[in-house]
C-alpha cells in the first residue's frame, strides 16, 4: 500500500489520456464516444441569449444568490438507506465538524483496493459467488447459464441497502449488473461467433442480485444465502410496464401484443433507494444490444432510433442470432421497451418488478427520490450522453408514511402519475467571459438560474407535435423540441436529504467546443471537457416541486494544479485530484461522496468525500482507490461502513480472459472478478 501523505502534493503531471479502456467502451456503452453524439438538435443555450441584456442579468444574478442562500433544510420524510454518515471517524474539529478526518489516499495505479490509513476492507461478494441457496461455486472454465442465474452477476454498478424489518445490522443488498464483457468472461471468446450458451450466460449475468448481508465479527459484511429474500433478476425475468405509456402501440411486439410485459432489464447503471424501501435502477446504454436498425426505413421511426444511438448492422454481442427480439428487422419496437427506470421491491421477493414510463425513456443513469414539503415525491434523473439533459419528475400523489402493507403498496404507485420536466439553465455572466478555458468569470463563479420545463403530465403532452405517449417513449426528442440545455453527460443526480439541494455529476464531454458542436456555456464551461464537473442546484424556496431554481458549479474537476479547475473556492493545494465524477451519495452530516469513472489523470478511479457546507466546502479528499482498469461505483456511506462496487477490474487495453492484466481480488494468476467491497474503520 502506498504512503498516504497528510497533504497531497497531487500529481506531478497530467496527460491527455482518456481513462477508459477500449474494451470497456465497447461492452459498457457500445462505443458511444466513438459515435457522433446523437443530439443534433439546434436548441441554443438559453443563458447566452438572456445574458445579452445586462439589466436582466443583474436581476438573475441577485436571484441566484438569494435562492442559494435561502435554501434551508427541506422536509425530507423517510431517509434513504443510501444515506449514512462518515465511516466511524471523530468529529474532527479542525475540519469544521465535517467528520472527514481521514488522510487522503494518494493517486496510484495499484492492482488493489487502497483505503485511507486506519481503515480495513474486504470483499463482500464477487462475480459468480452464490446468491441463491444451492447455487454452485464459481467455475470460470465451466460456466453455464443455469449456474449464472443463481450466482452474482457481472460488472456490478449501483449498490443499495434496505434494512430487513425487525433485524439490526442486516440488510437486503441490491446490486445492478450493468453489462457483460464477454472477452473477459470466456477463454478463447470469438466476438464474431459467440455461442448460444455464451449469450445465455450473458443474459443471466445482467440484471440485479438481491442478497441478505449482515455485519461480520471481524468487520465488514458477509452474505447469507437466504431462501426467502435472495433473488436474481436477469434479462429473462418478467417486468410489468406501468404509467401513462403502458400499452402504447410503440411498446407492442409479437411476444407482447398488449405492450405491458417485458422480459428483463439491461445495462442497469446507477439507481437509488426510495424513501419507501424499494430500489430504482436506470436502464442506460440499451441501444448497443439491438441489431439491424437500418431495416427500419420509415423516416420518423428511423430518426427516433438515431436519436437513441440505435444503429444498423450486427450488435456488439450478436444476441440477435439467438433471440429475434434483439433484431429490429423482426421486432422494431423491442428497443422501446428498454431505457426506463425500473422499480424492484426487495422486501417482496415474489413481486413483479416494474418499468415506470412516467419517468421517461432515455439512457437513464439512475433515479433518486426526495419527499417534498407537501408530501409529494420528486425524482431527479440524468441522461448519460454527451449533450443530453437533466430531468425531474414530480408525483401527483403524496407518500404515505409507515411501512404497513397498505402504505407500501400505495407508495409503489407514486412514480406512475405526475409531471415530467427537463432542465433549462441560464448563466449570469456575460458570454464573452465564458471562453472555454475554465477561467472563472468576473463574478467569481459559474452560476445562474434555471427552470424545469414541463414535458407531459399523464395523458397530457405539453410539447407541440408530440402525444403524451410520444413524450414518454421518445423523451429525448420531446426535450429537444422543448429547448432543454445540453449538458456534459449527466450521471447521478441526487438530492441531499439534509438540505434538499441537488447535486449532479457531469462526467465529461470531450466533444464540447468541437466544430459543429455546442461551445462552452456557463454551466458547461470547458471545451474538451475531459474531467467533468459537479453541479449544485437549489430549488426556489427550498421546494423540490418548484419550477425555478438557482445553480452553481461546486467543482470543476481535474488536477488542482491546473488553472481550469475549481473546488468551490477552497485552497487547491489542499485537495485531492478528481476526474470524471459519476456516482454521488451523502453521509448523515451532509458531506457529498463522489465516485469516479474513467479518471483521465492516468491513475486509478476512486471514492472521494467533500463537504458542501461551511469553511470546508470544496475540500475534496480521496477515501479509496480501486484496482487498475476498474471503475468505482455504487457508494453506500454509513456511520459504520462504506460499500463500493468495483466494476470491470482489469479491463485494460490488451487484456482478456486469456491474458488477464488484473488478478484482483483473488491474487496469484486468477481472473479479475467484479465485486462489492466493504470498508470500515479499524478498532
Ligand atoms: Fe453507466 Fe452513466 O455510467
Ligand atoms: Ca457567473
Ligand atoms: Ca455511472
Amino acid at each position: 500500500m502506498p504512503d498516504n501523505p497528510r497533504f497531497l502534493p497531487l500529481l506531478p503531471h497530467t496527460t491527455n489520456t482518456f481513462g477508459r479502456s477500449a474494451v470497456t467502451c465497447r461492452y459498457k456503452c457500445g462505443d458511444a464516444c466513438s459515435h457522433a453524439a446523437p443530439n443534433t438538435s439546434a436548441n441554443p443555450y438559453f443563458g447566452d441569449v438572456v445574458a445579452q441584456v445586462a439589466a436582466r442579468r443583474t436581476v438573475l444574478r441577485a436571484g441566484a444568490v438569494l435562492a442559494i442562500a435561502g435554501t434551508t433544510a427541506a422536509t425530507v420524510g423517510a431517509g434513504s438507506a443510501v444515506a449514512g454518515s462518515r465511516p466511524g471517524g471523530h468529529s474532527g474539529s479542525h475540519h469544521g465538524g465535517t467528520g472527514l478526518d481521514f488522510e487522503p489516499v494518494a493517486p496510484n495505479v495499484e492492482d488493489a483496493v487502497v483505503v485511507a490509513r486506519g481503515y480495513a476492507q474486504d470483499v463482500v461478494i464477487r462475480w459468480g459467488d452464490p446468491v441463491l441457496p444451492g447455487a454452485p461455486e464459481f467455475d470460470f472454465a465451466g460456466q453455464t447459464a443455469a449456474a449464472q442465474a443463481a450466482q452474482f452477476g457481472f460488472n456490478n454498478d449501483f449498490c443499495g441497502l434496505v434494512p430487513v424489518p425487525g433485524c439490526r445490522d442486516r440488510w437486503l443488498m441490491t446490486s445492478n449488473h450493468e453489462y457483460t464483457t464477454e472477452s473477459h468472461m470466456f477463454h478463447g471468446y470469438d466476438a464474431e461467433n459467440p455461442t448460444r450458451e455464451q449469450a445465455e450466460i450473458g443474459w443471466a449475468a445482467h440484471g440485479q442480485s438481491i442478497v441478505i448481508v449482515e455485519k461480520a465479527r471481524h468487520g465488514g459484511l458477509e452474505v447469507r444465502l437466504d431462501r426467502h429474500y435472495n433473488r436474481r433478476i436477469t434479462l429473462t425475468t418478467p417486468f410489468q410496464v406501468t404509467g401513462p405509456a403502458a400499452g402504447s402501440p410503440y411498446l407492442r411486439t409479437n411476444a407482447d401484443p398488449a405492450g405491458r410485459r417485458v422480459f428483463g432489464t439491461m445495462n442497469n447503471c446507477s439507481g437509488g433507494v426510495t424513501p419507501w424501501g424499494t430500489i430504482l435502477s436506470g436502464e442506460e446504454n440499451f441501444n448497443q444490444y439491438f441489431a439491424n436498425a437500418d431495416a427500419v426505413t420509415e423516416p420518423v421511426a428511423k430518426a427516433r432510433n438515431k436519436r437513441y444511438g440505435i444503429t444498423g448492422g450486427a450488435s456488439v454481442r450478436k444476441w440477435e442470432r439467438f433471440d429475434d427480439r434483439f433484431d429490429l428487422a423482426k421486432e422494431p419496437n423491442e428497443p422501446n421497451r428498454f431505457g426506463w427506470i425500473v422499480e424492484i421491491d426487495p422486501l417482496d421477493p415474489r413481486s413483479t418488478p416494474v418499468k415506470h414510463t412516467a419517468l421517461g425513456r432515455f439512457k437513464h443513469e439512475g433515479a433518486n427520490v426526495i419527499v417534498a414539503r407537501d408530501g409529494r415525491v420528486v425524482a431527479y434523473l440524468g441522461d448519460d450522453e454527451r449533450f443530453d439533459y437533466l430531468y425531474k419528475f414530480v408525483s401527483d400523489k403524496k407518500m404515505k408514511k409507515g411501512d404497513s402493507r397498505f402504505a407500501r403498496e400505495h407508495n409503489k404507485t407514486l412514480l406512475d402519475s405526475g409531471t415530467l420536466y427537463v432542465a433549462r439553465f441560464r448563466g449570469d455572466s456575460p458570454p464573452a467571459e465564458i471562453d472555454g478555458s475554465g477561467t472563472l468569470p468576473a463574478d467569481g463563479e459559474f452560476d445562474g438560474t434555471g427552470e424545469w420545463i414541463p414535458l407531459a403530465h399523464n395523458d397530457t403532452s405539453f410539447v407541440d407535435g408530440f402525444t403524451a405517449a410520444e413524450v414518454y417513449v421518445f423523451t429525448r426528442l420531446a426535450a429537444d423540441a422543448a429547448g432543454a440545455t445540453k449538458m456534459d453527460r449527466p450521471e447521478d443526480v441526487e438530492p441531499s436529504l439534509r438540505t434538499g439541494r441537488i447535486y449532479a455529476a457531469l462526467t465529461n464531454n470531450v466533444d464540447r467546443g468541437k466544430p459543429d458542436k455546442e461551445g462552452p456555456t456557463e454551466i458547461n464551461p470547458r471545451v474538451n471537457n475531459k474531467h467533468g464537473h459537479v453541479l449544485e442546484i437549489a430549488e426556489r424556496n427550498g421546494d423540490n416541486t418548484a419550477r425555478r431554481f438557482a445553480w452553481r458549479l461546486l467543482l470543476v474537476c481535474g488536477d488542482p494544479a491546473a488553472p481550469d479547475t475549481y473546488f468551490a473556492g477552497y485552497d487547491k493545494s489542499q485537495v485531492s485530484p478528481i476526474s470524471c465524477p459519476d456516482n454521488v451519495a451523502f453521509d448523515p452530516k451532509g458531506n457529498l461522496w463522489i465516485s469516479t469513472d474513467g479518471n483521465a489523470l492516468s491513475t486509478n478511479d476512486g471514492l472521494f468525500a467533500v463537504p458542501v457546507e461551511g469553511r470546508e466546502r470544496g475540500h475534496v479528499k480521496q477515501f479509496l482507490t480501486v484496482p487498475h482498469g476498474a471503475e468505482t461505483c455504487g457508494p453506500v456511506v454509513r456511520d459504520d461502513f462504506v460499500l463500493v462496487s468495483v466494476q470491470h477490474p482489469g479491463e485494460l487495453d490488451g487484456a482478456s480472459a486469456d491474458n488477464p492484466l488484473s488478478h484482483w481480488p483473488d491474487g496469484g494468476t486468477s481472473q479479475p472478478r467484479p465485486s462489492v467491497v466493504a470498508v470500515w474503520r479499524n478498532k
